[in-house]
């Protein structure tokens, strides 16, 4: 079985391309290297024995693009390459929709075209918006999204809903993540932040590093047990296999199925601290700051479609999160 990966190289690509490998897959990776490396090929050859197949490709570039269709027999996509920084979305919004719609529809055109009919897509929790209670369900449907960035995984779920509906071929499953943070065990992949990181680990890890002063918590006068941000971090080699068991699910089944991929269990920003605090074994320095405007008090999900349809459940905890991010940064130092 072959999977296109596009965005493979990545940090959610680079880790389901290894489970996708270990599972037996052939892969073929379309990336641009816009949010990653080259050296990602060997670090997954590494750790697999098996180099993936690799094309520098935008995606936005339609024709470059059909070749790697031309040239593989492909049976499932997977479709990771987009944009994913939210304060960036909201100011360069034309870039975000470019990119991560007119990407998206070349790609499943190229499907269509091609007749590959099976597609595995990264939605995100960010479509609930802040309309529901948690814990997040899939039947909720989509809410209010509060940036260009979630606007266009909106929008991704509504074209693949309705490919999905005008062509009873088609198999889609529309996986919504929650936190994905951590890293390969092998400390060879991981995330690498482009510029100050706007996530919470990254942030954290580093501050551990000494790259930056003292992490910013932003606020603690929420509605939760310490009063800061309650969310739902999952592994990402969980996450990466996840993908997995969707690719199997869309090669036996037709039609579209939203999937939450979360743990179903919430950590504050002051736990994920301590727990990382426990993985480098110093004390991490942080400061109370206002609540960060567009950030809602508490997300987590309803893991049970996802145990029901795909036989998915989270392994890792919080603490080894944490150990695995603080192994591929200290990595990173070397
Ligand atoms: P990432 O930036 O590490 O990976 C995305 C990859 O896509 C990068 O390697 C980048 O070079 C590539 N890419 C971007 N535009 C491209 C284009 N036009 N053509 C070809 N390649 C292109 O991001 P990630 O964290 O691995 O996220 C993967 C997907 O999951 C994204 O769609 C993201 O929106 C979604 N997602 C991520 C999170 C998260 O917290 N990381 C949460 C929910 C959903
Ligand atoms: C987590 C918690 C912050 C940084 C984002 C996107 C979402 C998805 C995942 C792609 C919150 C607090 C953070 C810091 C802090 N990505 N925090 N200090 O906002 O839940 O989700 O990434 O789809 O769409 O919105 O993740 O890691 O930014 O924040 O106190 O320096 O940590 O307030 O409570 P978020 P996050």
């Amino acid at each position: 079985m072959k999977i296109l990966v596009t965005g493979g190289t990545g940090y959610i690509g680079s880790h389901t391309c290894v489970e996708l490998i270990n599972n037996g897959y052939e892969v073929v990776i379309v990336d641009n290297l816009n949010n990653s490396s080259i050296d990602v090929i060997d670090k997954i050859q590494q750790i697999t024995g098996i180099k993936p197949v690799f094309y520098q490709v935008d995606i936005l570039e339609k024709d470059g693009l059909e070749k790697v269709f031309e040239e593989n027999q492909l049976n499932a996509v997977i479709h990771f390459a987009g944009y994913k920084a939210v304060g960036e979305s909201v100011a360069i919004p034309l870039t975000y929709y470019e990119n991560n719609i007119s990407g998206s529809i070349n790609l499943y055109q190229l499907m269509k075209k091609h007749h590959v009919n099976n597609l595995v897509f990264s939605s995100s929790a960010t479509v609930y918006g802040d309309d529901f209670d948690v814990p997040f369900k899939e039947e909720y449907g989509l809410g209010t999204t509060t940036n260009p960035y979630g606007t266009t995984k909106k929008m991704n779920e509504m074209i693949i809903t309705d490919m999905c509906k005008a062509d009873s071929d088609l198999s889609c499953v529309l996986l919504r993540y929650f936190n994905p943070i951590g890293a390969h065990e092998s400390g060879l992949i991981g995330e690498i932040p482009n510029g100050i990181p706007n996530n919470l680990v990254p942030y954290i890890a580093q501050v551990v590093s000494g790259q930056r002063e003292y992490l910013n918590v932003w606020g603690n006068d929420y509605n939760t047990p310490d009063g800061t941000g309650v969310r739902d971090y999952i592994h990402v080699v969980d996450l990466a296999r996840a993908h997995v068991k969707a690719i199997e699910y869309a090669l036996n089944h037709k039609g579209t199925e939203v999937i939450n991929i979360g743990t179903g269990k919430g950590y504050s920003v002051m736990e994920v601290l301590k727990a990382y605090e426990k993985a480098c074994g110093k004390e991490i320095p942080y400061r109370i700051m206002n609540r960060r405007p567009g950030d809602i008090a508490v997300c987590y999900a309803d893991t049970e479609k996802a145990e029901r349809l795909l036989g998915f459940k989270a392994e890792y905890d919080i603490d080894r999160m944490c150990e695995d991010s603080y192994r591929f940064t200290r990595m990173l130092d070397k």
